[in-house]
């Protein structure tokens, strides 16, 4: 008898805490807009916060995704833009990873910065064994059919990444330095400007963070380009270390402000000697604060990216001997003191839990039953002729993989386009399912699964969802 009511109270504990839970995942994705993801304060302040991410990770490692849907709004690939990816051929361009990343980008709502044209690392050796003519023929096509299939998705680019060498200021002795000499950084940023007028042409580099020799070379060249309107933007890597952020960096990224320019911090990552310590974790965190405060103290700052999520991600370890631990979150993908720094610095609060008063709860308050799914249609963009819509699936107590999502239009609504799902329609009917990679939901969780754009009167009609 004891042992049944222990037991029926345990169960009835065990519903409680599910429905609290859940209502706190609901509560949660609603209000993690007000302050307690970084995408959520960035967004507050209009500004970016990006990530470098791995197209292979986004799509086989589920809290690497959602970790960059979630706290991050704004990617930019770690490699596959580089030119070795996209063109592995002369002539033969390979987009699909890329792609990808620009669709998962598109349905979470987030902003790709492009990441790199000309650069003389991850370059395919075919192009490095051209010269004069042909080499600048081959980095006009390039660049223009790059641009070309990205203009509209990808909304700014490094034209030109790491030309100036790491030697008193001088030009980085490339083979593209050596195949066209000086000018080529000039023609870059000319083809560039002709592809895609509309997206912001950025010069990027390491070790330029403070005042020095090869950022002083920056700003010349910097100067030039802007004389001739051909640059939008600096990019500043900083790939730094454990207390080191450079004293004058806010000045240094002042005097390029001053130029007209946007600046941004494009490779944010502040490594440590191995083992690392609670201690030097600390001084991480003021580190990254400091980076960060740097950008929002200053109007012209258009968004800080880190370069990877957890510290297993990062590229550190593979490149300095001994050292790593550079980025936000562990290794199980849990929050370091770093996250929490950035997070202040951009304006949040890792401890706010509750609406703010002036707002009303979501009234969704059922939880799905076991094996079970709900999904939800949110329109998030109207204008006029046309409306964006993002679509979440939402589990029970166990979570789902495979998804199929049906629902009718209410007054002759259709769908223009989609992403990540297989839409098919007859008559007023629609029916989705999920592509593979998008079919986990985890327990309890909500994941925003695809998007569409529709034509008609944007509606968002209730949804079946049918787990398996
Ligand atoms: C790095 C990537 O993180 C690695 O995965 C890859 O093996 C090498 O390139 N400066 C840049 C980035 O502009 O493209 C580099 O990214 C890091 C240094």
């Amino acid at each position: 008898m004891l042992q049944t009511r222990t037991r029926r109270r345990a169960w009835i504990a065990g519903i409680v805490a599910a429905v609290v839970a859940f209502a706190g995942v609901a509560l949660s994705a609603q209000y993690a807009h007000a302050q307690t993801t970084l995408r959520g304060a960035a967004d507050a302040l209009g500004i970016d916060i990006g990530v470098a991410v791995d197209v292979n990770k986004l799509q086989n490692d589920q809290t690497y995704r959602d970790i960059v849907a979630t706290e991050f709004n704004s990617v930019t690939a770690e490699n596959v833009m580089k030119m070795e990816t996209l063109q592995p051929s002369k002539g033969q361009y390979n987009f699909g990873q890329a792609d990808t990343l620009v669709a998962f980008a598109q349905q979470n709502g987030q902003s790709v910065y492009g990441h790199t044209l000309v650069w003389h690392s991850q370059s395919p050796d075919w192009v490095e064994n051209e010269s004069g003519q042909t080499l600048r023929q081959s980095m006009q096509d390039h660049i223009t059919t790059v641009m070309d299939h990205f203009e509209g998705d990808v909304f700014a680019w490094d034209v030109v990444n790491e030309v100036v060498s790491d030697n008193n200021g001088q030009l980085r002795d490339s083979f593209w330095l050596q195949g066209l000499g000086e000018s080529y950084i000039t023609d870059a940023f000319e083809f560039a400007r002709q592809a895609d007028p509309n997206a912001d042409l950025y010069m990027n580099d390491y070790s330029i963070d403070g005042i020095n020799a090869k950022s002083d070379r920056y700003y010349e060249l910097a100067q030039g380009l802007v004389n001739q309107g051909l640059l939008d933007g600096m990019g500043f890597q900083a790939h730094l270390i454990l207390g080191q952020v450079p004293g004058n960096m806010e000045q240094n990224l002042q005097r390029f402000a001053d130029l007209g320019l946007k600046v941004r911090i494009t490779e944010l990552d502040i490594r440590m000697d191995l083992p690392s310590s609670q201690q030097m974790f600390e001084q991480q965190a003021q580190d990254f604060e400091r980076v960060v405060n740097i950008c929002t103290n200053l109007a012209d700052c258009s968004g800080v990216t880190v370069w990877g999520v957890r510290d297993s991600d990062s590229w550190v370890p593979d490149v300095f001997d001994g050292q790593g631990d550079p980025l936000l979150f562990n290794d199980d993908g849990s929050k370091k003191p770093a996250y929490d720094a950035v997070l202040n610095a951009l304006g949040g609060d890792p401890d706010e839990t509750t609406p703010p008063d002036d707002t009303t709860p979501p009234d969704e308050t059922t939880p799905p039953a076991d094996g079970d799914c709900t999904a939800r249609i949110e329109v998030v963009n109207d204008w006029g002729s046309g409306w964006q819509a993002n679509v979440s699936v939402t589990a029970g107590q166990a979570a789902v993989d495979g998804w199929t999502l049906t629902w009718d239009w209410p007054s002759g609504q259709s769908i223009s386009s989609s992403w990540n799902a297989d839409i098919s329609t007859s008559g007023s009917t629609v029916t989705a399912g999920d592509v593979g990679w998008n079919a986990g939901v985890g327990a309890g969780q909500t994941r925003e699964v695809f998007g569409f754009i529709g034509s008609g009167t944007s509606a968002e009609p209730s949804v079946t969802c049918q787990a398996g």
